[in-house]
């Protein structure tokens, strides 16, 4: 016997888990290991392995068709057949688990005529238009065919045939072309045990068998989110890229991360020359272990529409038009304006914002060049306006300003609480995995207004619907704490050893009040006394209890103490500090983590060092050469105020739109017009760049190296694909702008800059990119105490030596619902838009939503005498918009919902000033409205119309003449 192989090495066992296929799942970590022998190779597995995989990992390949890695075993071909000493017949490799002193024959002339058999029955109704087949290159029955050495097909290619099949074209990325299908169920599985939509069937039985999307609808009018599981698992071309069928098979491959969301997918981009042909999720990604969602496995047309701005520009004011400059001009006109203006009115009138789109690198820069180069902290960042609250309320409780997990320890979790999120919609790739645990039998709750999807996961047990009126939060959070102490649910024993006992006591005298009781506070939060009760109950006697939450938390006015009561909730159950619990914020976009780990904030520095604190701001003097300012600058809110009020005037924004998505765009208009120099840095001729006099052409996630944050502290590389289409990427663009204003910054490269982040950041005292090649990720905290970085927080201790119960008292928002403004009305995303719709909107996943609509419940429609499509007038006491109604059971009574991801929409015209306390965070999701039904556009539609031809109208000329 040839003692040859040994997968328990962790290194090999890694590499090739990534590089190929090796059939079924690994079993659960942890297993004992078992000795077996296949074709006289000695091997050493984990308890569990299929035959197949134990194969595969000593490179002894054994033909299959049904079986692949990400799914578990079905064993329906017949083609992995093997022979095992001591039993009867030839069972199939793939279902066949390992056991202890096995002796197994994978090939035989048995075996090869049995495998011969298969494929003749296979390729017998199949079309054999290999040559002209997209997948030619790339196809595992053609693979199969040649592995097997057939040469004939006895049974010929006359007799009854699935051939003329009808091609499902409907969905705009994949085609389903069933005449190639072999009925191997992959995709019907991929769908189930991956994406957890259930919505393909095999239909029919024996040779009437086939594949079905929904009630044998097409793909696009079923259930189907997209999400390309299926066409991942398809060995043949039956479901196939379009972008494949019309480029061809990619030739080369580049591994980096998605640019969409807080997920922070990992990617294979399949390349031929400069052009992307396909973005395959990365088996090794640690965020999505090979799955995607639409928007990142999809919708990346927009990197190369013939919007991307490519040219910088520039002009006097905004009411002329552009003009094409070079580079250098551009800059110097830039730098010129800016110091210009701090000449006249002072130091600190200009500011800029960071964007949570672009790399750490390139955040990190601009920070830098605001403090060090403009010499003031007037640096904000979008987070502002989505997870500052986050930052602030869980900096105060535990000691650290992010979630406390990975995503996979929701694979751990007993019982899942889901507050103020979508996570099928925003954070699709984590929803799937939180099915997955749903459908093991974790238990659910979740506490929103609307009927999200997530209670509608196929074959989900025991869940919970707590659906409060919007703004009350903090009575439902204070109720759910009030039974966990006056039931006898705390962790006495996590809180003695944990938390702060002084703090715990106050908050314990506090929650227990009467007034926070369910009963006391169902008047305001409409929960059923009962139902909340039993929440806690669930929540706090589970076993790992893990909170999950979103914007529905953070953008209200007591965002912050939302998070607190959160984090008091954790503490009391003793649920942080291990796999399976904790609080975990999910984030937006693709690096909003890293854009605040980065030192965006006025009042922080890279890694959260305050600016008053002399010995963080020495390191940061010392290293940068200059003196900074020891007071926080302006927030976003603060700089809008101020460029009314005319002592704010000129704004650098990186990467960030901000005219659409912050609240109350009558005032965020206003204060743009204000400004005598607006520097807009952006891929596209957004909203804010309307109102700029300098544009430069920043680059797409594809063009650039560089890192993103993921919700999970997850710092993941992305590397270049193509080189910029303007030329420079974001990162070189804020060099020479600093430069140009005198402040010289030298980098060749991104790397240099991650090395600077890691000597004066201590949490990433341990990050650099050989160390991210090496091992695909890191988890802040990253540093010599940790140098792997750090899964899980908490475990022992938190960075502010106990955890700190908050007092979080419950104070109604100021925007409630009147006899004038009776609605509610909140905001969120749609899985196939994604934020501001500048990318998704110039991609094919317009054809899922390509217009904001009012959902609303079919009561107040029918008290208000409105039809499903009706054009409705929605009026705050911000503003007025008009949208089309939409009837959804999904919305409570009272309340109503939309989205914000088209422009011309303008829900952000309609929402308030209203902010959260602590960090200004606006109250996106309450405002109080009025609908009625109108028959054209409100005013401010029209005012955006006529701006937005009169801008175009302008780019338009500017190219023109270029060109002419
Ligand atoms: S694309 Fe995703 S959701 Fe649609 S059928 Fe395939 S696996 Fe299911
Ligand atoms: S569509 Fe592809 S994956 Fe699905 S059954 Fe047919 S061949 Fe298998
Ligand atoms: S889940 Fe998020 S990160 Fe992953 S592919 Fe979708 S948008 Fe990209
Ligand atoms: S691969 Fe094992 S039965 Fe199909």
């Amino acid at each position: 016997m040839i003692e040859h192989f040994d997968p328990s090495q962790q290194a090999q066992e890694h590499i090739q888990t990534y590089a190929k296929d090796l059939g079924t799942p690994p079993p659960a970590a942890g297993a004992a290991m078992v000795r077996l022998e296949i074709d006289g190779v000695a091997i050493r597995v984990p308890e569990g392995t299929s035959v197949l995989r134990a194969a595969a990992l000593a490179d002894i390949n054994i033909p299959k068709l049904c079986a692949t890695d990400s799914l578990e075993a079905f064993g329906s071909c017949r083609l992995c057949a093997v022979q095992v000493e001591g039993r009867r017949g030839t069972p199939a490799a793939c279902t066949t688990p390992v056991t202890e002193g096995m002796r197994v024959t994978t090939q035989n002339e048995r075996l090869a005529r049995l495998r011969r058999n298969v494929m003749e029955l296979y390729i017998s109704d199949h079309p054999l238009d290999c040559l002209t087949c997209p997948a030619n290159g790339d196809c595992e029955l053609q693979d199969m065919a040649g592995a097997v050495g057939l040469r004939q097909v006895r049974y010929g290619f006359e007799g009854e045939n699935h051939l003329q099949a009808t091609k499902d074209e409907s969905n705009p990325y994949f085609t389903f072309d069933p005449s190639k299908c072999i009925v191997c169920s992959r995709c019907v599985r991929a769908c189930e045990e991956v994406q957890g939509t259930f919505a393909l069937t095999i239909d029919g039985r024996g040779f009437d068998s086939k594949v079905t999307a929904g009630q044998g609808e097409a793909f696009m009018d079923s259930d189907c989110v997209s999400c390309g599981a299926c066409v991942q698992a398809c060995p043949t071309a039956t479901l196939m890229e379009k972008s494949v069928i019309d480029a061809g098979q990619p030739e080369h491959s580049v591994i980096t991360t998605c640019a969409y969301c807080g997920v922070g997918c990992t990617f294979e981009a399949q390349m031929k020359g400069d052009q992307l042909v396909r973005m395959v999720p990365y088996k090794g990604g640690d965020a999505n272990h090979g799955h995607s969602c639409v928007k990142g496995r999809f919708a990346f047309g927009y990197a190369s529409h013939p919007d991307r701005l490519t040219t910088p520009m520039i002009r006097e004011s905004i009411d002329q038009p552009w003009r094409e400059v070079g580079w250098e001009e551009a800059i110097a006109f830039a730098a010129a304006r800016l110091r210009a203006i701090q000449a006249e009115h002072g130091r600190e009138s200009i500011g800029g914002i960071t964007s949570s789109r672009c790399t750490n690198e390139e955040t990190y820069l601009v920070q830098k060049l605001i403090r060090a180069a403009f010499g003031n902290n007037n640096t904000d960042t979008c987070a502002r306006v989505c997870h500052s609250p986050t930052g602030y309320g869980l900096k105060t409780t535990l000691g650290e300003s992010a979630g406390t997990q990975t995503f996979d320890s929701v694979m751990q979790a007993d019982a899942i609480i889901v507050i103020g999120a979508n996570p099928t919609d925003a954070h699709p790739v984590f929803g799937s995995l939180m099915r997955k645990r749903l459908r093991q039998g974790a238990k659910l709750i979740v506490a929103d207004p609307r009927r999200i999807d997530l209670l509608k996961t196929p074959h989900l047990g025991e869940a919970q619907h707590l659906p409060l009126r919007p703004g009350t939060n903090v009575a439902l959070i204070n109720a759910l704490g009030h039974v966990v102490v006056t039931e006898g649910l705390e962790d006495h024993d996590f809180i003695a050893k944990r938390c702060d006992s002084e703090a715990y006591r106050a908050w314990r005298d506090f929650i227990r009040e009467p007034h926070h009781s369910p009963e006391a506070s169902e008047a305001i939060t409409g929960v059923p006394a009962e139902a909340v009760r039993q929440a806690a109950r669930t929540y706090a006697t589970a076993g790992n209890g893990a909170i999950y939450y979103g914007l529905g938390v953070t953008e209200h006015s007591q965002g912050s103490t939302m998070v607190m009561g959160i984090a008091n909730l954790a503490m009391a159950t003793g649920n942080l500090g291990r796999e399976g619990v904790g609080v975990n914020p999910l984030r937006g976009q693709n690096n909003v983590q890293g854009s605040c780990d980065m030192g965006s904030f006025p009042h922080e520095l890279p890694g959260y060092q305050h600016v008053a604190d002399p010995v963080a701001r020495g390191r940061f003097e010392a290293a940068w050469g200059v003196t900074l300012d020891h007071e926080p600058g302006l927030r976003i809110p603060n700089m809008f105020d101020a460029a009314i009020e005319g002592s704010f005037k000129a704004l650098y924004v990186q990467g960030e739109d901000i005219a659409q998505s912050d609240p109350n765009t009558q005032h965020v208009e206003a204060a743009l017009s204000s400004l005598e120099c607006l520097i807009v840095q952006d891929i596209f001729l957004n909203e804010t760049a309307k109102y700029a006099h300098v544009l430069l052409p920043g680059s797409s996630f594809l063009e650039k190296d560089g890192t993103f944050t993921n919700a999970e502290r997850r710092i993941n590389r992305v590397r270049r694909v193509m080189p910029p289409l303007a030329g420079k990427a974001d990162w070189e663009i804020t060099v020479e702008l600093a430069r140009a204003l005198g402040y010289p910054m030298d980098y060749a490269h991104p790397s240099e800059i991650m090395d600077e982040i890691a000597r004066l950041t201590p949490s990433f005292a341990g990050v650099s990119y050989a160390k991210l090649d090496e091992r695909g990720s890191l988890q802040w905290p990253c540093n010599a105490e940790h140098p792997l970085g750090m899964p899980t927080l908490h475990e022992l201790d938190f960075p502010i030596g106990r955890g700190r119960f908050a007092i979080t008292e419950y104070v109604a928002t100021e925007e409630r619902a009147s006899r004038r403004f009776p609605l509610l009305m909140t905001t969120g995303r749609i899985l196939s838009q994604y934020n501001v719709g500048a990318q998704t909107r110039r991609t094919d996943n317009q054809a899922w939503h390509d217009e904001d609509v009012l959902e609303l419940h079919p009561a107040d429609a029918e008290l208000r005498g409105i039809q499903d499509g009706d054009w409705l007038g929605i009026t705050s006491r911000a503003g007025q918009t008009v949208l089309r109604a939409r009837l959804s059971e999904r919305m409570q009574p009272g309340v109503v919902y939309t989205t914000f991801h088209h422009p011309g929409s303008g829900a952000n015209v309609i929402t308030t000033d209203n902010s959260d306390w602590a960090t200004n965070c606006p109250e996106y999701k309450v405002t109080a409205v009025q609908v009625e039904k109108v028959s054209r556009p409100s005013a401010w539609q029209q005012r955006f119309d006529a701006f937005d031809r009169a801008q175009r109208g302008y780019l338009a000329k500017a190219q023109q003449e270029a060109t002419s």
